[in-house]
């Protein structure tokens, strides 16, 4: 079936502001070695650009969870697939996650890793949709908040579909079956 996308952030746009989330984070940990840690699938790209614009001593790791299903709502529940492999304990870490949105799958990646004693945990989001949240979570470095509409591209999908899309675009619901 074939969907409308409909443009929402461009390459450009995305490609600026990292640049200016790499300066920050590379502030914020002058100095420090950093373990990035993002969240797979979706924020694989967003890690990878991320990561060369980070003037820090940097390391990654993955860690996967499942929440959604092949469809928009959230199931509610979070089950860890991949750990990560290397222990955070006594290091600065900086979660990274594509979209932030009812916020359960943040909350439950923070417990499991504040509870493995890092010396620092930040998270790092490129999508916000604060309209969504039911579980408030702190993040600490976001790209760009939008509005309650389903997105893909830049890592993101629709069941695994459009990740590879360069900018990040809004999936346009179904027309009404008539
Ligand atoms: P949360 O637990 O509801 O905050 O869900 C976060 C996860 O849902 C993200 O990691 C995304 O993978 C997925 N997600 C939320 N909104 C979208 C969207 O608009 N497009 C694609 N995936 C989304
Ligand atoms: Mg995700």
């Amino acid at each position: 079936m074939t969907r409308t996308l409909r443009p929402l952030i461009s390459r450009h746009q995305i490609a600026a502001k990292i640049s200016e989330i790499a300066a920050i984070i590379s502030q914020d940990f002058a100095g420090q070695p950093v373990v990035l840690i993002g969240v797979l699938k979706g924020a694989a790209i967003f890690l990878a650009d991320l990561a060369r614009q980070i003037t820090l001593d940097a390391t990654f790791d993955f860690i996967a969870v499942s929440s959604y299903g092949d469809g928009h709502q959230h199931s509610g529940q979070v089950k860890l697939v991949k750990d990560a492999d290397e222990s955070v304990a006594g290091k600065n870490v900086i979660l990274v996650e594509d979209i932030l949105d009812t916020g359960i799958t943040l909350t439950y990646l923070r417990n499991l890793l504040l509870a493995r004693c890092p010396k620092q945990l930040k998270i790092a989001v490129l999508l916000d949709k604060p309209s969504r949240r039911i579980q408030p979570v702190a993040v600490d470095y976001v790209g760009f908040e939008i509005a309650d509409e389903f997105v893909v591209g830049y890592g993101t999908d629709f069941a695994e579909r459009y990740r590879n899309l360069p900018d990040i675009c809004v999936l346009e619901p179904p027309p009404d079956d008539v």
